[in-house]
This record gives C-alpha cells, sequence and structure tokens, in this order.
C-alpha cells in the first residue's frame, strides 16, 4: 500500500482536538484512515501482486510516476456503485475501480482518471462513469488537459444498461471537451468492445506493449463471425494499432516509459485552447546554422535521404516527439520547439515510398494539423514530395477524399505556418503540403527545391511523346524541362516561394519567420463549423 500523500496528512492531522472533544476527534480521524487504506487497497493485495506480476502497476502507482511528487488531489475516494443485482451489495469497494482528481505535471495542472483493474476489472459502472463525468468537467471548466489510464474489461457486466449509459455519456463529454482541452488516453491494459469509443475521441492514444490491447470485438466473437483465428496481440495490442491501424499514435515499452514520456508530451502543450503553447528556455542559439545540411540532399534527385536528420538538426537541442512513428511512415509528424516555442512539424519522408502522399499518410497529418490548430500551435512543414501515390488501392481506397482532409486541414488552420520546400514539391502535392496558396505564411525553397507538374521524366514522356522512340531527343527534352522546372525558381518569381534560402541557415530563418509570426490574428469566415472530408 502507498503511503499517504502529504495533503492527507495536512488534512486529518491538523491542530490538537480541543480537550474533552479528543477521544471522539481521534476515534473519527482513525475511521478516516481506515477508510483511506481500504480505498488505497481497491480490489486487495491479491490482485494487486496479480497485476504487478503481468508487469503493470497499480491505477495510484501509475498516477505516482505521472504527477509531480505530491501534487496529486483525489476525489471520490468514497464512492461506492448502487448496483444490487447478483449479490453487488455486498460486494462495494470505495473508488469503485476509477481513482480520479488532479495534480501537476512540471507545475501545470493536469485531470486524470486511472482505472483500477484489481476492482471488478476495472469495469465501469454508473458510479465509475460519474467520477469520469466530475474531472471531465471540471477540466473544461478550468481549461487542464484530461488524461484517461485506460486499464478495464468494459462495462460492467451485473449493471447492464446503466453501464451503457455510463459509457455514452463519457463519449458525449469527450465530444464536448474535444478541442477546448487537449484529451490523451494512455491504454494500460484491456479497452474492448464499446468502450474502445472514448480513447477513439481523444486526441491522442498511446499503448504499452504485451499488456494493452484494444478491439471492437475479441478474437472468439471474430472466429465465429468471420472464421478467422487470431491472437489477441495480434488483433489488437499495441504494434498492431501503431503500425497497421494507426489507432495508436505511440508504443511503449512499460507503464513507467508510457507515464514519463506523457509528461514530456504534455510540456509541448497549451492548457486550453484559448492558451498558449508553454514556452520552455533553451541554450539553443536560433541562429546556429548546420553545415551538414547543405549536403544532406543528394545530387541524384531520386536517392533517398532522411528527412528526420533535418528535424533533429533544427529544432531546439535536437529534440522532437514524434506521433505515429510506426504508422504511415511517408510523413513524419511530431512535436519540437524554435526558439523554445513548441511548433507542430509536418514533413515528408523521402525514405519510405519516396515521401509520396497516400491515404495512411494524409490522414495521419491531417488529424495532426488539426490538432495544432485546435491548440495554438504553429505549424512547420518540410516538403519533398513527388505526389499522390498511384493506384487502384488508393483510388478504391478514396485517395481522393482522404488526400482532401490534408488540403482542408491546412486550408482551414489559421496558426502560422512556415513552409520548407528540400527538393520536389510536384503537382497537387505541392498545393496541399502548406503551400502559399492554401495560406503558407512564409514559404521557403531550398536551392535543390524541384517546384513543378512532374517530375521531368514523366512530363517529357506526356509532352513529347512523338519522341518517345528517340533518345537522343528525348534526352535532351529532359535537359531541358530540368533546367526550366526543376529548381525554385519558377515559384519564386511568382511570389509563391518568399526566398531561396541555403539549408545551413534554416534554423535561422525558420525561428525568425516564427517570431514574426507570433502576433498573427486571422479568422476564417463565421460558420457552425466546416465540412471536412471525413
Ligand atoms: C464486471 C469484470 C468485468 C466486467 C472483468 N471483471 N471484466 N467484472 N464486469 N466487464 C472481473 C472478473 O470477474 C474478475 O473478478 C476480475 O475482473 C479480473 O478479471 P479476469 O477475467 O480474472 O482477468 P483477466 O484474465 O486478465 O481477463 C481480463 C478480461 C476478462 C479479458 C477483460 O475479464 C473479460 O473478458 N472480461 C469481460 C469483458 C467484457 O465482455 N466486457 C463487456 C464488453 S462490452 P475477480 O473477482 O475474479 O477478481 C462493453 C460495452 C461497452 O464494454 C459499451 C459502450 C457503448
Amino acid at each position: 500500500m502507498l503511503s499517504p500523500r502529504p495533503s492527507e496528512n495536512r488534512k486529518t492531522g491538523q491542530g490538537a482536538p480541543e480537550s474533552g472533544k479528543g477521544d471522539a476527534m481521534s476515534e473519527i480521524v482513525k475511521k478516516l484512515e481506515e477508510k483511506r487504506a481500504e480505498a488505497r487497497l481497491g480490489g486487495g493485495q491479491r490482485r494487486i501482486d496479480v497485476q504487478h506480476s503481468k508487469g503493470k502497476l497499480t491505477a495510484r502507482e501509475r498516477i505516482d510516476v505521472l504527477f509531480d511528487a505530491g501534487s496529486f488531489e483525489e476525489w471520490d475516494m468514497f464512492v461506492e456503485h448502487r448496483s444490487v443485482d447478483f449479490g453487488m451489495e455486498r460486494q462495494k469497494v470505495p473508488g469503485d475501480g476509477v481513482i480520479t482528481g488532479y495534480g501537476t505535471v512540471n507545475g501545470r495542472p493536469v485531470f486524470v482518471f486511472s482505472q483500477d483493474f484489481t476492482v471488478f476489472g476495472g469495469s465501469l459502472s454508473e458510479s465509475h462513469a460519474n467520477k469520469i463525468l466530475k474531472v471531465m468537467e471540471k477540466a473544461v471548466q478550468v481549461g487542464a488537459p484530461v488524461i484517461g489510464l485506460n486499464d478495464s474489461g468494459g462495462a460492467r457486466i451485473q449493471e447492464g444498461v446503466a453501464s451503457l449509459a455510463g459509457y455514452a455519456d463519457v463519449f458525449y463529454q469527450n465530444v464536448r471537451a474535444s478541442g477546448v482541452v487537449p484529451q490523451i488516453s494512455m491504454v494500460m491494459g484491456p479497452c474492448a468492445g464499446g468502450a474502445v469509443y472514448s480513447p477513439a475521441i481523444t486526441d491522442f492514444i498511446f499503448m504499452v506493449k504485451d499488456t494493452s490491447y484494444m478491439f471492437v470485438t475479441g478474437p472468439d466473437v471474430v472466429k465465429t463471425v468471420t472464421h478467422e483465428t487470431v491472437t489477441q496481440e495480434e488483433l489488437g495490442g499495441a504494434m498492431t494499432h501503431a503500425s497497421k491501424s494507426g489507432v495508436a499514435d505511440g508504443v511503449f515499452e512499460n507503464d513507467v516509459e508510457a507515464l514519463l514520456q506523457l509528461r514530456r508530451l504534455l510540456d509541448f502543450l497549451p492548457l486550453n485552447n484559448k492558451d498558449k503553447p508553454p514556452v520552455i528556455p533553451t541554450i539553443d542559439p536560433p541562429g546556429r546554422e548546420d553545415f551538414s545540411l547543405d549536403t544532406l540532399v543528394p545530387d541524384n534527385a531520386n536517392k533517398p535521404y532522411d528527412m528526420k536528420e533535418l528535424i533533429s538538426k533544427v529544432v531546439d537541442e535536437g529534440d522532437f516527439f514524434e506521433i505515429g512513428e510506426h504508422f504511415a511512415k511517408n510523413m513524419i509528424v511530431g512535436f519540437g520547439r524554435m526558439e523554445g516555442q513548441p511548433v507542430g512539424i509536418i514533413a515528408n519522408q523521402p525514405m519510405v515510398l519516396a515521401g509520396c502522399l497516400d491515404i495512411e499518410s494524409s490522414r495521419k497529418a491531417a488529424r495532426f494539423v488539426r490538432f495544432c490548430d485546435c491548440f495554438n500551435i504553429p505549424l512547420l512543414t518540410f516538403v519533398d514530395v513527388p505526389g499522390f501515390m498511384p493506384g487502384t488501392d488508393q483510388e478504391y481506397g478514396g485517395i481522393i477524399k482522404h488526400g482532401a482532409k490534408l488540403l482542408f486541414a491546412y486550408a482551414e488552420a489559421t496558426v502560422p505556418k512556415v513552409t520548407v520546400i528540400t527538393r520536389k514539391a510536384y503537382g497537387g502535392a505541392y498545393d496541399v503540403m502548406s503551400s502559399k496558396h492554401i495560406g503558407g505564411d512564409v514559404n521557403f525553397a531550398w536551392p535543390t527545391a524541384e517546384i513543378a507538374v512532374m517530375g521531368a521524366k514523366g512530363a517529357v514522356e506526356i509532352i513529347f511523346r512523338q519522341d518517345i522512340g528517340d533518345s537522343k531527343k528525348i534526352a535532351a527534352r529532359t535537359k531541358e524541362y530540368e533546367e526550366n522546372f526543376a529548381n525554385p525558381f519558377r515559384a519564386a518569381n511568382l511570389g509563391f516561394i518568399d526566398d531561396v534560402i541555403m539549408p545551413h541557415g534554416t534554423r535561422r530563418r525558420v525561428c525568425n519567420a516564427l517570431a514574426m509570426l507570433r502576433t498573427k490574428d486571422i479568422k476564417n469566415p463565421w460558420k457552425k463549423h466546416g465540412n471536412i472530408p471525413l
């Protein structure tokens, strides 16, 4: 059992009782401490031991890792369920399977609900749901993030529809809080059935390897309905969702790493949609130049290079928090800082599928852009994109609508937007990747940029089709096209690029642009909400 926190000692041990009342008071204090001890023990030592044997922390231990020491204030420790079916009236555990309250993370307020698997498998009863709703409502009122530490067997089976109602109430609050305060789900155990839809609505879902899983229907139902044999891990484990479905935005090795990384992520985020993201002083000078960037782009336009190298060399102290690292790897998104100010970075990755835009990468980037715009985080985009991915898979899968999501997200974003084209910016993908035309505030290109409708080879094969049999002619035409179009100057002539910059000065130029844009103030036309092609 964890020792009482300082705040609890304060409450229960204040001053000496008046004479004559001493006995009664110490009796009350003793009773209070007994009740607290009972609540802290959750489902009991045996179940705590089982939790530990699975490599999991308990709900309370997780809170201890997440929050600054001694800052957690617990609410509703004595709430119990009200169910009387199946003998439930004799099985009550104070707190009813979820620990709720608020505390600070690096000094900033954060609300939390942490499901306690040792109490009825962390299952959600009506009372359990009401506890979650209470912290969510207060978080929205005061403007502070909500963290859900999910570890639950789903709806409390003994409560039936009351539990389903509780879930729906939580979903409704999730939707109301969306875009008002950051909501983050850390799935640290089971999360199945309709229960998955609360995390699904939140801004980010993270999972812990080997101990967490999420699915709408489990392996047994899958077997019955589709005759597929699949393990729990294959169907809904952390890596499945991080790499295949894209449901999870990140995976962590264990509970402690997950919670420490969550603390790191919170440092990039504002508390709410009216707040500015926190500026963290840095020793990294904004004018720092990096000459190795001058040779990052290979001479051969078809050779890849690692866009992550550029990101880490440009952001403050090389600190980059990647989101969705294992999914749609042709698109990199995540948080960094420039001169201490958080930025959302979106970048094509030439190392994977040549950095093209496809369904998954468009969806991934669009959601990230919208998150940043909700929460006043400027966007920094690095472009090296040969176009949209061709093929029946893509067309049948609806690349038209999915690609439009990214276009829509960039166009409606009112936060500062700075774009750097490092190499290819071809076709519609040029327009989509935060171009000037859809509201890019400052658009730079490196001298190696090629801003054109398409690559030279494809272009020549179309416009000089009659010469295709004549390799000499084709070579000459290709050279001519490259000289005319495979550069940043056509776009710069037209003012679509604000300047052609040397790679080594990228950090300085981007920092200057972001500093200038700090007071940017534009509004979209009034509307109830836009109609993004979902
Ligand atoms: C009540 C539950 C429970 C539940 C688990 N428990 N799930 N109690 N309601 N949903 C209890 C168990 O009885 C057990 O109690 C303890 O929690 C631990 O469970 P175990 O089965 O021993 O643990 P484990 O082997 O780790 O398996 C975990 C599990 C399994 C995979 C989650 O418990 C399970 O399948 N539970 C049922 C899941 C389910 O069908 N939920 C409803 C889904 S529908 P004791 O006393 O023995 O410790 C749903 C709808 C939401 O959630 C709809 C929203 C719209």
